[in-house]
């Protein structure tokens, strides 16, 4: 076991606590309409249109999510099917109108404000339709911004310390972060927010490429200096969080090419303040050289436990929803009804999305995170606390009761937890986490959460719900679940129930 510095990770973590972290102000304001432009502008780039399809191939949201499509040896066939992963990742999905803010357009998967601060780059082989090059994804004009020419797969392939699917790619994808974009709102915070926001777009990339049968791999362990001179970023503005890895290529990747300086003239944000915890936090948890990467490099597993009180959750609801309109119709519940839902559905939600994830930091069936919920109204449920036992398939009771008003109170005082039927509080032993994987092991306990956090986000939808992330109540999270959660952390809140009639105006995209 390495002996890691982690004071880093926890100076940021309790410091951008709510309610009373010390990175926070209370007295920071934020209002709409200063929201920075949500995109990155390449004035001088020479740019690709990318065809669009968004018709279903037939694959249901629920299998998509699951882990459970064979994904083997399949190509990203081609220009339109790179378009389609892009757009039901990041695309603009719809658009609505708000009185004095106008028109603001909405993405594929959710993010925190709106604020829309992860980009994502295209660094891949020739494709029919596409040359090998590095390229920028325009979500709001569906182009791709040329940032290099040539196949520079070998230089990602490397600086991951030869991760295995890495070097079978065809199209490997980079997502960064633009803090300032989202620090306008949640000032420190926003380094969380990078992880959370990056997740849910995950859930909806690792579920689109695998109903084209891609398989796909998260990457969270790589020299982070590489994409940063291989994007041409700044990286005291804009980080890279993730690589991952999409289809078999039948061409054998080249060697290294030169790596010239990026002369293209990039607005990340048209806002700017520097958070310097943010930026402390991001430098603590970076991997300096492949050979960091390859001794860092590790696999957690759950720890066992003894349960009691188990009940079983309830057979899988089949829906045949597609993915591409689960992803289309999905928005944020903005008002849950009190109504319950059935255990059915929550044992679905459970049951998909936390499938497992296929990453660099587990196994493909196991999760990092621990899934604590309160049941406010479920029918066949008692209401009360649970733990999700996954390796028994099953909800272990902590406490009954009626826990709305604590459910509301935990998710920031909002309504939305409190009206809705479930919330799903996604944990981890960060002191566990920590030990096995350093000050990167931050990024990693955040990521794998909103990643599952995402999926349930699309399981709820596919059966006909809502649901929405939320922010939450730090400390008081533990205290709830405690003497369970003692020693856990709160990633990410889930709310899920029955929405009640949307009153907002959209408009097609
Ligand atoms: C991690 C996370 C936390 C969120 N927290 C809140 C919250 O505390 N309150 C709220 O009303 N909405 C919250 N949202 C919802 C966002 O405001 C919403 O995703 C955003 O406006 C984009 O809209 P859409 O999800 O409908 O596409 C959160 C979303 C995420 C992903």
């Amino acid at each position: 076991m390495k002996n890691y510095e982690t004071e880093s990770t926890w100076h940021y973590h309790n410091g951008t606590k709510h309610p009373n972290g010390m990175l926070l102000s209370r007295f920071h304001v934020y209002h709409p309409s200063h929201r920075p432009t949500p995109y990155k502008i390449y004035n001088n780039a020479q740019k690709i249109n990318l065809p669009l399809d968004k018709n279903s191939i037939g694959v249901s949201a629920l299998d998509a999510i699951s882990n459970i499509i064979d994904t083997n040896e399949n190509t990203v066939s081609n220009i339109d099917t790179l378009s389609r992963i892009l757009y039901f990742s990041v695309g603009i999905t719809k658009k609505i109108k708000f009185e004095g803010l106008g028109e603001m357009e909405f993405r594929a998967a959710s993010c925190t404000g709106a604020l829309y601060h992860i980009e994502v780059y295209v660094v891949c082989s020739d494709m029919p339709g596409l040359d090998a090059g590095v390229y920028h994804f325009d979500p709001e004009n569906t182009k791709l911004d040329i940032i290099r020419l040539g196949d520079f797969r070998k230089t990602i392939l490397d600086c991951t310390a030869n991760d295995q699917s890495v070097r079978d790619a065809q199209v490997i994808l980079i997502f960064t972060d633009v803090f300032a974009r989202n620090s306008i709102k949640y000032q420190a915070r926003e380094y969380r927010h990078a992880f959370w926001d990056c997740g849910t777009i995950l859930s909806n990339t690792l579920a689109i490429t695998s109903a084209h049968k891609i398989p796909s791999k998260i990457i969270t362990g790589f020299v982070d200096t590489v994409p940063v001179q291989l994007l041409g970023l700044d990286i005291t503005k804009e980080a890279p969080l993730v690589i991952v890895p999409l289809g078999i290529s039948k061409q054998n990747i080249g060697p290294n090419l030169p790596l010239e300086e990026v002369n293209l003239e990039a607005i990340s944000s048209d806002y700017e303040i520097d958070y310097p915890e943010i930026n402390a936090m991001h430098e603590s948890s970076c991997l300096q050289s492949e050979t960091e990467v390859a001794s860092w490099r590790n696999q957690i597993s759950r720890e066992s436990q003894e349960y009691d009180k188990l009940t079983p959750l309830e057979k899988s609801i089949q829906s045949l929803e597609p993915l591409e309109n689960v992803i289309l119709k999905r928005g944020s519940t903005r008002k849950f009804s009190l109504e319950s839902i059935t255990f059915a559905q929550l044992s679905t939600i459970l049951n998909k999305s936390a499938s497992g994830i296929n990453s660099d930091y587990t196994n493909k069936e196991t999760i990092l995170s621990d899934l604590y919920v309160i049941v406010n109204a479920v029918d066949g449920l008692e209401s009360g606390s649970y733990y999700y036992a996954k390796e028994k398939n099953s909800l272990q009771l902590l406490r009954k009761g009626n826990f709305r008003h604590v459910s509301g109170n935990l998710g920031l005082n909002q309504d939305l937890p409190y009206d809705a039927s479930v919330a799903i509080f996604f944990m981890v032993d960060l002191s566990r986490v920590l030990e096995k994987f350093g000050n990167r092991g931050y990024r990693v306990a955040q990521l794998d959460a909103a990643i599952i956090g995402g999926k349930a986000y699309l399981a709820s939808y596919a059966l006909g719900l809502g649901a929405t992330g939320l922010t939450f109540y730090d400390d008081a999270v533990t205290d709830f679940f405690s003497p369970y959660a003692a020693k856990k952390e709160v990633m990410f809140l889930l709310a899920i129930g029955k929405k009640e009639k949307p009153t907002l105006h959209h408009t097609s995209s």
